[in-house]
Formats: structure tokens, C-alpha cells, sequence
């Protein structure tokens, strides 16, 4: 056997399985489909539980692949030991009811021997106890020498994974030699040491499991087999795990130049250097297949392995955001493969570092709450306090900070503190409730999923690509109860019936665009339309109010739908291509789409990119929409081998796998996507395109809603009314005066404000006036105190300086209020400083009458008075500050 780089080795297992008639399929997107059951995809056999159990027919009956998995029970081990991987690659041949245990087993050696030429007495194989066929086929048929051969009991030998396809297995081990075992007498096959690498499992999948222990045996069973890449590159290089793999090295070799530490010195630097090379490979391929950071499901397994990553990073000396230059490495290695990477090469680095930028932001203020948290229960510990981080700070410190919950635990767990993980969870419990309730709606799909699942009919045939009226049969009917033969109106209307149809020109809810509303009418039944959605066995439920008559299953109705709506809807939904196409010219191709909605009133498109758009780039992305639109178009619908598609450059949803037939929506060339919507036939259609708004999402997403055709006629109309309104209010006969009218009120304004000032002063030289006539006589010094309400602290100042040049033998102590603040401002005139008086030293005492403070010059000084209720107190105490002044 020969070294072989992991790239050269998929290639031949997928080439060898060519070769026996299997159909080599690419890698499925790490996110599931249709299945709730996995949040990622981790074996070569979850995306194609459906070919397995029978319920929807392969390309094939025999597929080859080599899958990309993730596989997430126990972050918190990787990168301790060599061992632990979240991502990894499986190679799988899969037979769909065609050839079984006899055919999977000699390919199985076939390969191993034949084409990577292993040494056959360096490999073992294992069994199910009670599967006798397989120990004869492989000793009788394959030829192994019983010495080689074990039999095991369920739990090594019976393969399942939550719901699904499952079965007994055979197992095939690769002896690495006695040097790496655990030398114990009884070491052998199964043994937990390093000697018996276990490589290839073959699964003889026959039954259908639904996940509580019930097996339903299959008709005819299936073949899935599972053989890791990397543990096969490990015997194929002679080394002993993952990291030693060719092009995980190239990863961690990289590492080791970022954080300038080398690998093999100490085992805390080792993990590091460990997590890192593990966390970027599965977070790159994660990013680049649409999972984007966030705080649930499948995206927060994608934030806290980057998050991971990156603490480990500061663990190894490493101060700055560093894991996007990993990703070019990565992508290096594995583009052979998988040469989207390369394509979305920009998009992953902008997701990675922004997340990662973020996490630093953060980081230091958590870690510095989390090591006060952690010192407090050390300190509580020697008084015999349990080593205990409560729930609620555990809770905060992933709400305020992001600091995930497990990378919480890893760092308490440093200082053998433990997490309250049952409180952790209630309050993220109540948290969610409130956000489930916030935007709980009723989802009618998989309640009627389930009623009209057993149906014994084909499903609706989608006729309303060209026509939008027909004749149609009823199905199936239900109202909320269930399923029913007829339904009747008693009195009035009754709603919420449930109508499926054999056929229908309704376009059901999908990918962003509503479904299509009308009416089904048969004689004097009439049934209003509002909604549409598709089973995923495929039966299309409108959802109706029977206005009239009675309905009953196997009865025709004509089913029409509302031109006028769904014509708009088309306008929007293709004024969503051109949007793209549009975003894409001014911003840049890392503009992918994140999310649309297209309804009859506009269209709101989400997309990545990280920053908002500055108004000329959002004036410049509709003015060439609007261009498009001017030049009137084709838009051009054709169904296309997938391959073809592809060719042709047209634009796929992120991380959407799609059939070997795919529709592809043209609009000459400009823009080219796959899509099931509705279009226009041509752009001119759309009349005119507006933005409405452009605004953020998440973290590098963006969203612009926007309207074509009578959309913007009716923001026109609202605009013009709202001028209108203006023009009434502000007393104009033409909304063409507005703006000179606007400039004149501004001007008049001004000069009234100028008068108030004016006004106000004039007001204040009065009171001052006054002052004087009730001014004190202290020893030939004239004092003045009084309280103005409604007078801020620049009319005090100005009334102190009048009375102060007036007349140099004045104390003047006034106390205004305005905007809930009390002001004390205090003057002496020349003659009163001369004698001694200070207004810094006055405002003082006399604001401390009313538990204020405040100072300032001789001459002038302000206070603020805190006890309203002591103004008046503060005042009569004037005369006396005063008089103690002279005398001190
Ligand atoms: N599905 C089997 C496994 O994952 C082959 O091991």
C-alpha cells in the first residue's frame, strides 16, 4: 500500500463505485432537508432517508458519495484529545433496494485490497451476533480467515441514528500493530486502545425505526455504507489521527505560523492549536452553505465553534481576529473537492470575521463579569459555599455578552466551578417563550400535513404556471375538526375549510412568494380562497370560507384565481431578480440572497452584505432596475438538467439542493435564477420600481423592501395626499407655493423668536425695576432677592449684570426655575465687592439654605437649589448672609 493524500483517495472510492454501476452524486449541503430530526447532516445516508424507505425514487438505485458531516455530541472533548473531529468527510455506497450483503461486502474488500492494495492479514471484520449470512459471506464467499473475524452484540453491531433507515452492520479494522496498542493480554478487536482502527461500516439497512424502538422491517432492504475519509488517510499515511492527516496538517501547520507556537511541545498549547485546526474546517463549511452565527439551532452551533475557536486563539498568544486567514487554507485544501468554496470564498471570510470581530468586542467585558463571578465563589467557597455560578448569571452573561453557555462552563470549569444549567435553561426558556409568542402564527401546514397525509391519491397537479382558471375535482375536504365527505353552509358563511384539489392553478406559499387567493364556484357553491399551502407529500390545501351551497369530495369546481393579485405578486417577485442582479452590480457578487417575501404590495428582499448602503448606492440599484424595466426585457422560464443550469451561470439559493431538473427563470441574460415563482412575461410589465426602505436584519444581512407598478402609483398617491395635507395646514392654495411658503414661515420664524428674546428682556429690565423699589438696605448696601418661575439660568445671569452695572452698591440674589432646574444667581455691584462681598462666596451659604451648591467670581456666581420646597427659606436669609459677610 502506497501514501495517498486524502484528496487522490475520495476520488478513487468514488470512481471505483462508478465503476460497480453506481451513480456518483455531490456532497448534500450540511443542513438538512425536510427533516426536523438533525439539525446537521452527519452520515453519507441522512440526506437519503427518503430513497431508503421507498417514499420518493432515487436518480438511481446505487449512488456513491462523499458526504460532509458534522458531528457536535461533545464539543467541549475536541481538540483534548487527538481523537474528537466535528467535521469530517464520508465516503458511502448505498444501494436503494437493489443489490445487498454479498455484493457490499466483496467491494468492500475489493477496494481495500485490490485497489489501495492494504494487506489483507492487517484487517478484521465484525458481525452482528445473530447475523449468521454475514460471517458466511465474508469466511465462505470473501474468503476471511475466521481468526480475523468477531462477532458483536447490538450496541456495537446494529446501526441507527435517531428516526429512520437503520439495520445490523459489519465492520471492517485496520491493525496499526502492536507498538500502538494497550499490550494488555485480552487486547483485541473492539479493544478502546489505538491498535484496531475501525474504518468502514457496512450497514445491511432493513428497517425503518421511528426513533421511540419500534422497527418496521422494509420490503426490500438497502445497502449504506460509511467509511470516514480522514480515518481512511490515517492508514493509508501511516499516521495515527486526524491532525496528522495531509490536509489537516496544512491547517494546523498554519496555525502554528499565525500564533508562532509549535505543535508536540506542551499538551494546553496542543489542544489549542487542536481546536482551532478542527473548529475553522467545520465553521468554513458550515458558512458556505448558508448557516449564518446566531443564538439558535444550527446557527449557534456555528457561533460558539467560532467562538471557541477564536478564545482559543487569545489562549495562544493570539491578539488580533486571525481565523479568515485559516479559511484560505482550508479552502486550499479542499477545493478539489468541493470548488464552491472558492466561489463563496469572500462571503465566508466576511461571515467568519464579523462574527469573530464581534466576539472580541465582547469577550473582555464578559470575561472580566465572569472572573469577578468566579472570584466571589472561590472567596464564598472557604466559608463552605458550594462552587456554584448561578443560572441567572450564566443566562447573562449569553445575553448581555454571548458568552455561550458551554464555553461558560469550559471556563468555570477551569476554576472546578459548576454551571446551574437547570436555572441557565429556564430562563432561556422564558426568553424564548416570549419571543415564540411574539411571532406565533397559525400554521396550518403540518396540522393538514397530517390529515390528509394517508390520502390514497396522487398529489395536486400545479397547473397555474399557464393557465389561472380551471376545472378541478375536490379530493379531499376538511373544517378544523378533520377529514369530511361534505361540508355545508348552515347559516352564513363557514370558515376555515380545508379544500384539496386534483389539480390547481393556485400557486401554493413558497420560496418567499404568498399563495395565490380567488374563488372555487360550482353552481350556487361558492368558496373564497385565502390561502394555499402544499403538504410535503405534495397535496395542495386551499384554505377556504364556504359563502354559499355545499361542497362535498369528487364534486368539479372552477378554480380561479385572482388575476389582478397575482399579477402583481409576478411583478414583484420578478422585480426581486433584478434587485439581485441589481445589488450584485453596485455592491459587489458577495450579495447573496438570505430571505425574500413577495406579496401583491411589495416585494422585501434580504441579502448579505455588511454595511448599510449609503443613499447614492440605493439611488443607483433602482435606477437600474427602472433600466431594466425601461427596456423592456423577455423574461424567459425554461426546465433544465441541473448541470446545464449551473452552465449557464444561474444563481442557486445558498445551500439549497435542488432536483436533476431544475427551473431556471431568464431575463435575458441579465439575471438567471433557479425558481419556482410566478414572473412576468416580460420586464416592461412592472411599470416602475421604488425602494421603500433599506435596513439590517442581522449581523451582514441587509433588507430592502420595495414596490413595481401600482404599488408605486399608490406611494405616489399617499405622497401627493400628505402633500396636500401640508398645503392645507400650512395655508397655501398650491402645493407648488410650499416651498417658498416653507421658507418664509422659517424666516418669520426667526424674527418672532428674535422678538420674544427682545420681549423677554424687556420683561426682565421691569422686574428689575422692581427689585429696586423693594430692594433691603443692609448697612447702605441695597439688597435684592426674589423668585421668578418660568426663568432659566441666561435671564438670571443677564438680570444680576443689569442690577450690578446699574447700581455698585447692590447684593442681588435671584432664583429662577425652568425645565425642573432651580438657579440661584447671585451679583455683588463694584462698591458691595469693595466692601468685602463676594457672589462666589454668597451663592454658597446662600444655596446651602437650600441643600445646594454652586460658586463662582466676586462679581457673579450660580447655584443649583436641590430642596424646592426651602427657596423661600434661602431667600430671607439673604439679607443676614449678607450682613455676617460685612461684619466677618
Ligand atoms: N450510516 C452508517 C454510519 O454512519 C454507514 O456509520
Amino acid at each position: 500500500m502506497q501514501w495517498t493524500g486524502l484528496n487522490e483517495l475520495r476520488e478513487k472510492y468514488l470512481s471505483f463505485f462508478e465503476s460497480k454501476g453506481h451513480l456518483r452524486l455531490g456532497s448534500f449541503p450540511l443542513v438538512p432537508k425536510d427533516d426536523n430530526s438533525l439539525l446537521l447532516i452527519n452520515s453519507g445516508m441522512a440526506p437519503m432517508k427518503k430513497w431508503f424507505l421507498g417514499q420518493e425514487e432515487p436518480p438511481r438505485h446505487r449512488v456513491t458519495t462523499c458526504q460532509k458531516c458534522i458531528r457536535t455530541p461533545d464539543i467541549e472533548r475536541v481538540g483534548i484529545t487527538a481523537r474528537h473531529g466535528t467535521y469530517f468527510e464520508m465516503l458511502g455506497n448505498f444501494s436503494f433496494q437493489d443489490y445487498f450483503k454479498r455484493e457490499a461486502t466483496a467491494w468492500a474488500w475489493e477496494f481495500l485490497t485490490k485497489v489501495l492494495e492494504i494487506p489483507a492479514d492487517l484487517l478484521y471484520i465484525s458481525v452482528y451476533e445473530e447475523d449468521d449470512e454475514a460471517w458466511d459471506i465474508w469466511v465462505n464467499e470473501v474468503g476471511i480467515d475466521p481468526s480475523h473475524m468477531v462477532r458483536f452484540g447490538k450496541e456495537d453491531n446494529f446501526w441507527e441514528h435517531g428516526s429512520g433507515p437503520c439495520g445490523p452492520c459489519s465492520e471492517i479494522y485496520f491493525d496499526r500493530g502492536p507498538e500502538h496498542g494497550c499490550g494488555k493480554p485480552d487486547c483485541k478487536v473492539g479493544c478502546d486502545c489505538d491498535r484496531y482502527m475501525e474504518v468502514w461500516n457496512l450497514v445491511f439497512s432493513q428497517f425503518d425505526s421511528d426513533g421511540k424502538g419500534n422497527y418496521t422491517r422494509l420490503e426490500k432492504p438497502n445497502i449504506d455504507t460509511g467509511m470516514g475519509l480522514e480515518r481512511l488517510a490515517c492508514v493509508m499515511q501511516g499516521v495515527g489521527n486526524l491532525f496528522e492527516v495531509d490536509t489537516v496538517q496544512a491547517i494546523l501547520h498554519h496555525v502554528e505560523r499565525i500564533s508562532g507556537k509549535t505543535y508536540g511541545q506542551d499538551e494546553k498549547t496542543d489542544i489549542s492549536i487542536r481546536v482551532i485546526t478542527d473548529h475553522i474546517r467545520s465553521t468554513t463549511f458550515m458558512v458556505s452553505d448558508g448557516i449564518l452565527p446566531s443564538n439558535e439551532g444550527r446557527g449557534y452551533v456555528l457561533r460558539r465553534l467560532l467562538r471557541r475557536a477564536a478564545r482559543h486563539g487569545r489562549m495562544l498568544g493570539i491578539n488580533r481576529p486571525f481565523l479568515t486567514e485559516l479559511v484560505d487554507t482550508v479552502i486550499h485544501e479542499n477545493k478539489a473537492g468541493y470548488p464552491e468554496l472558492e466561489e463563496h470564498a469572500d462571503y465566508i471570510k466576511k461571515v467568519i470575521s464579523t462574527e469573530e470581530e464581534r466576539f472580541y468586542k465582547t469577550i473582555d467585558q464578559g470575561m472580566a463579569i465572569l472572573s469577578g463571578l468566579i472570584d466571589s465563589i472561590e472567596k464564598a467557597a472557604l466559608e463552605g459555599k458550594k462552587k456554584i455560578l448561578s443560572g441567572l448569571d450564566a443566562f447573562k452573561l449569553n445575553d448581555t455578552f454571548g458568552f455561550p453557555l458551554d464555553l461558560t462552563k469550559e471556563i468555570a470549569a477551569e476554576a472546578g466551578v459548576l454551571v446551574d444549567e437547570e436555572n441557565f435553561r429556564i430562563e432561556m426558556k422564558k426568553q424564548k417563550e416570549k419571543a415564540r409568542k411574539d411571532r406565533l402564527s397559525r400554521d396550518i401546514s403540518g396540522w393538514a400535513a397530517d390529515i390528509f397525509g394517508e390520502l390514497d391519491a396522487a398529489p395536486t397537479t400545479f397547473t397555474g404556471y399557464d393557465t389561472l382558471t380551471e376545472e378541478a375535482t375536490v379530493l379531499a375536504l376538511s373544517d378544523e375538526e378533520g377529514l369530511k365527505d361534505a361540508v355545508s353552509t348552515d347559516d352564513g358563511a363557514k370558515e376555515g375549510i380545508l379544500v384539496v384539489l386534483d389539480h390547481t392553478p393556485f400557486y401554493a406559499e413558497m420560496g418567499g412568494q404568498v399563495a395565490d387567493q380567488g374563488t372555487l364556484t360550482s353552481g350556487d357553491t361558492s368558496l373564497k380562497v385565502l390561502d394555499v399551502k402544499k403538504t410535503p407529500k405534495g397535496y395542495f390545501v386551499h384554505t377556504c370560507v364556504l359563502e354559499s351551497g355545499m361542497i362535498q369530495v369528487g364534486q368539479t369546481v372552477t378554480a380561479a384565481v385572482n388575476k389582478g393579485r397575482r399579477r402583481a405578486i409576478a411583478r414583484n417577485h420578478t422585480s426581486a431578480h433584478l434587485l439581485q442582479q441589481a445589488l450584485r452590480d453596485v455592491l459587489g457578487n458577495h450579495v447573496h440572497q438570505a430571505g425574500s417575501y413577495e406579496d401583491d404590495e411589495r416585494v422585501r428582499f434580504d441579502f448579505t452584505h455588511f454595511s448599510a448602503m449609503t443613499p447614492e448606492e440605493i439611488a443607483l440599484v433602482e435606477h437600474i432596475v427602472n433600466q431594466k424595466i425601461f427596456a423592456a426585457m423577455d423574461v424567459t422560464v425554461r426546465n433544465l438538467p441541473l448541470a446545464e443550469a449551473k452552465k449557464m451561470g444561474a444563481m442557486a439559493l445558498f445551500g439549497e439542493k435542488y432536483g436533476e431538473i431544475v427551473r431556471v427563470v431568464d431575463i435575458e441574460g441579465y439575471s438567471t435564477e433557479f425558481c419556482g415563482g410566478t414572473h412576468v412575461k416580460n420586464t416592461a410589465q412592472l411599470g416602475c420600481f421604488k425602494i421603500l426602505s433599506e435596513s439590517s436584519v442581522a449581523a451582514g444581512v441587509r433588507r430592502i423592501e420595495g414596490t413595481t407598478g401600482m404599488g408605486v402609483l399608490r406611494l405616489l398617491d399617499e405622497r401627493t395626499e400628505m402633500l396636500h395635507q401640508v398645503a392645507d395646514a400650512l395655508k397655501v392654495n398650491s402645493v407648488h407655493d410650499l416651498p417658498l411658503r416653507a421658507v418664509t414661515i422659517a424666516g418669520e420664524l426667526k424674527s418672532t423668536q428674535r422678538e420674544l428674546e427682545a420681549a423677554k428682556a424687556a420683561l426682565a429690565a421691569n422686574k428689575i425695576d422692581g427689585l429696586f423699589e423693594n430692594a433691603q438696605d443692609v448697612e447702605g448696601i441695597k439688597i435684592m432677592a426674589a423668585y421668578f418661575s418660568g426663568t432659566g439660568s441666561d435671564t438670571l445671569r443677564s438680570m444680576c449684570d443689569k442690577i450690578r452695572d446699574k447700581a455698585p452698591n447692590t447684593v442681588a440674589a435671584l432664583v429662577g426655575a425652568s425645565d425642573g432646574k432651580i438657579t440661584l444667581a447671585v451679583s455683588c455691584g463694584k462698591n458691595a465687592q469693595e466692601r468685602g462681598l463676594k457672589a462666589g462666596a454668597l451663592v454658597k451659604a446662600i444655596a446651602a439654605v437650600a441643600g445646594g451648591n454652586g460658586g463662582g467670581k466676586p462679581d457673579f456666581a450660580m447655584a443649583g437649589i436641590k430642596d424646592a420646597t426651602k427657596v423661600d427659606e434661602a431667600l430671607a436669609a439673604v439679607a443676614g448672609i449678607v450682613r455676617s459677610a460685612l461684619n466677618g
